[in-house]
């Protein structure tokens, strides 16, 4: 038997033989397409290279590329678990040429691979194409030696491949796997195409055209190919099974789960263990691939496939948190050909238990209200929208969780009444918000946050990306359209950028389009939380809503900024472990240039311990030991000592970041901000001053990497300038500054004698007289230059010679 891994090496192997480049897969976030959840076809890397827009150093390339299928246009959540062949994660096995090969070569590739390569029997076979598309017809027939009625030719979309609404596209010509006849169905085309027995194995896509908004706007610069297989269909057919989830790579994950459980993979338990499987794969793709279950966008759809795969699991009897045990099998089956699952399994690990535990916190409850709704429904019945509302709401059961778990029993759930029972709430939302006091713009941004939802931030692993331009607000209204010199905020529906919060300022950078744009962002804010808007100033170019805009940070900044917030962490532990654990952070800024960090301390420092806690820190940095970040609920991160801030309301979940010795345990602490990678990167921390912000709170400042290099490069210069001034060196400048005060001391003691001296007339015999004035004795004199010190001398000395009597000096 061929094995999955064999058959996506031997893929490789073959077409590299053919010339082609080897290009790993991508991320499953798309780094070029914005409006694209995740990548959900092989081509979708080189989308820009199809269309010209890129150019790489090869022409003709071949992937497996990991495909996600769940949420946004193509979503196949729903089946998965209870057809053969639906997936939410699966690979897609590609060739590409950019301008290279087209048809001919194309179709002489794929079935040399199939048929000769991999030994397919040519009978087996059926292929489409589009109905007008002659030349592939001719080709089939010539290359392949099908007869015509094997070369069908299909009016219909089908065979007609288009990315999206906007992108390359062209007419395709798709190969068909006959399973046999003890398998219903007949050829596509056929009126019994929908059966199971002719399954479609790989697409040829002729790529010629570019489309917007799907209508043919142009031609690609020249002819190319996309090609895609599913690996787990081919493997399904290479291993003499009808079905996806008898393939090698399945039965292992399904055998895991089995023995986990203890429960066989059959009657109502097959779904179950398939659903588990399944989503197994895709959670822990999605999470090595940097997306955290979250209430919104991505993160949201990660959620709901754990959920769904939890409930199975709790349906199977699993007692304890199941998913996070699979890894390990999924690691093993996987992990030769996607490394990033071995790099990033403890993180798989831990989210996935994370989510389950908490999620079984409320499942019980939930299920139990499921079960009275359902109570007395007959199959073909509907449960009230609120109802599903609820459970979403207060147990966390997303839509299709509840609809999964009504399908069994045959039951329906009201979507329109969910829908109206979550705007009702948001309206609730709205009237409870006391906001900013800006009744105006408050409304502006409700408005819009709930007409585009809440931005991704994608800045956590990048500082890089595509948004599509969502919004764009001119002096708190909204616009269509802005022009260079023009000043907005721009909200986009993902974003690197970061959005002050939390001390934590925000990020500046740039914003292009291919259309021209040039934008300045100046600053980056969030409005209730949810809605980032980018300050930007367009310096060129317009810009206007549905654009696709590329997003970069300024990275020296980001990368000054990462240091200073993770530097205030490493002075809050060390202050607290120095000072005691009254300590307690009270306020603080993390900006590019400096850090600001408020504390709660009834004395101010001395100079001792602030050198001890800098020495602290600056040992942590040296360590260079790797930050690292989890998520976890608010309750368990305190458990674990996480220090969070007394009063602040916390999200379901909440990023753990840890760090510095022990292994990690010196500093944890909740917070969402950005972070240096390993404590070396930020180089040195200077605590350059500590002061009293009110009563009993104290301020620490401090500088980080290049800027504490450059404020001890000009403490160092002042120190070389005032040797040079002293004509000595450095070293001896505190030495020589002693002597030079003692040297004062002495010549102004010596001074104030001779002037002394001097005033006496020059003898040091003091005013002459005394004079008899009315038979009073008197001494009186002018003394010029004289202080007041040397003044009370003399007056003594006159004293001393008049007895009694005035004396006036
Ligand atoms: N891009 C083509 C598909 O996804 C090959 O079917």
């Amino acid at each position: 038997m061929t094995s999955t891994n064999d058959l996506r090496r031997g893929f490789l192997d073959y077409f590299a033989r053919a010339g082609h480049r080897p290009v790993p897969s991508a991320p499953l976030v798309p780094q070029n397409d914005p409006t694209l959840m995740f990548v959900n076809a092989g081509m979708v890397p080189f989308k820009n290279v199809f269309t010209g827009l890129e150019t790489r150093p090869y022409s003709t390339a071949a992937s497996s590329q990991k495909c996600v299928r769940a949420g946004g246009k193509h979503n196949d959540l729903d089946n998965v678990g209870y057809t053969a062949r639906h997936h939410t994660f699966f690979e897609m096995l590609g060739n590409f040429s950019f301008g290279d090969y087209f048809k001919e070569r194309a179709i002489e590739l794929a079935w040399t691979l199939l048929t000769r390569e991999w030994g397919l029997p040519a009978d087996r076979l059926t292929v489409t194409v589009y109905h007008t598309d002659d030349e592939a017809f001719a080709l089939w027939r010539k290359i392949a030696g099908l007869p015509e009625h094997r070369v069908i030719r299909i009016p219909t979309t089908d065979n007609f491949w288009a990315m999206g609404e906007n992108g390359p596209c062209g007419p395709c010509s798709e190969i068909f796997y006959d399973h046999g006849e003890h398998i219903a169905g007949g050829p596509p085309g056929s009126p019994d195409e929908d059966g199971d027995r002719f399954v479609e194995i790989w697409n040829l896509v002729f790529m010629q055209y570019e489309q917007t908004a799907n209508e043919i706007t142009g031609e690609l610069p020249r002819p190319s190919i996309d090609t895609g297989m599913g690996l787990e269909r081919i493997a399904a057919v290479m291993q003499g099974v009808h079905d996806n989830y008898d393939t090698d790579t399945f039965r292992a994950l399904i055998a895991a789960s089995e023995s986990l459980t203890g429960t066989r993979a059959e009657g109502a338990a097959k779904a179950s263990h398939r659903v588990i499987a399944d989503h197994l794969r895709a959670a822990g793709f999605l999470v090595a691939d940097g997306v955290l279950p979250a209430n919104e966008g991505r993160g949201y759809v990660l959620r709901r496939i754990m959920r769904r795969a939890m409930r199975h699991a709790h349906l199977l009897g699993a007692a304890e948190p199941l998913m996070h045990r699979l890894v390990p099998a999924l690691a093993t089956e996987m992990g030769v050909a996607y490394p990033e699952l071995i790099r990033a399994r403890p993180l798989i690990e831990t989210t996935l238990k994370q989510e389950e535990t908490q999620f079984r916190r409320t499942l019980d409850r939930g299920l139990k209200l499921l079960d009275e709704a359902t109570g007395g429904m007959a199959a073909g019945a509907t449960l009230p929208g609120e109802t599903a509302f609820r459970l979403y709401d207060t147990f966390g059961f997303p839509y299709d969780l509840t609809e999964d778990a009504l399908r069994a029993q045959g039951l329906l759930v009201d979507r329109a009444g969910f829908d109206t029972a979550m705007a009702q709430q948001k309206r609730a939302a709205r009237a409870a918000w006391k906001g900013s006091g800006a009744r105006a713009s408050d409304e502006l941004w409700f408005d819009l946050v709930e007409e585009v939802g809440a931005t991704e931030f994608t800045g956590y692993a990048g500082e890089q990306g595509e948004g599509a331009v969502l919004a764009i607000v001119r002096d708190g209204a909204r616009v269509t359209r802005a022009e260079a010199g023009e000043a907005v905020e721009l909200i986009v529906n993902q974003t690197p950028f970061y959005g002050e919060s939390g001390g934590q300022i925000g990020d500046a950078g740039t914003a292009t389009s291919d259309g021209g744009l040039v934008a300045t962002i100046e600053d980056t804010h969030r409005h209730l939380g949810r809605l980032w808007a980018h300050r930007a100033r367009i310096e060129a170019g317009a810009v206007a809503v549905g654009d696709a805009v590329r997003l970069t940070v300024d990275h020296a900044r980001r990368g000054a900024i990462r240091a200073n917030h993770s530097a205030t962490h490493l002075l809050h532990a060390a202050l607290r472990e120095r000072l005691g654990t009254h300590v307690a952070q009270k306020g603080s800024l993390v900006a590019p240039d400096r850090l600001r960090f408020d504390v709660s301390h009834p004395a101010p420092m001395t100079p001792g311990e602030l050198a001890q806690v800098e020495a602290d820190v600056n040992g942590q940095v040296r360590a260079n030991t790797p930050v690292t970040t989890r998520l976890m609920t608010p309750d368990d991160a305190i458990a674990e000592g996480a220090m969070a801030l007394f009063g602040e309301k916390y999200g379901d979940e909440v990023r753990v970041v840890s760090m510095g010795t022990d292994g990690g345990r010196y500093s944890v602490e909740l917070c969402g901000g950005t972070h240096v990678a390993a404590l070396g990167d930020i180089g040195l921390v200077k605590i350059v001053g500590e002061g009293a912000v009110s009563s009993g709170v104290r301020r620490v400042e401090a500088l980080t990497g290049e800027a504490a290099r450059a404020y001890l490069n000009g403490r160092d210069a002042t120190l070389r300038e005032a040797a040079a001034a002293l004509r000595t060196t450095p070293d001896e400048v505190p030495a020589r500054v002693a002597a030079l005060m003692e040297e004062r001391r002495r010549l102004e003691r010596e001074l104030a004698d001779a002037r002394k001296a001097l005033a006496m007339g020059g003898s040091g015999a003091g005013p002459a007289g005394p004079e008899q004035v009315a038979g009073i004795a008197f001494v009186g004199q002018v003394l010029d230059g004289f202080e007041a010190k040397g003044l009370r001398g003399a007056v003594d000395e006159a004293k001393g010679r008049l007895g009694s009597g005035v004396a006036a000096l």
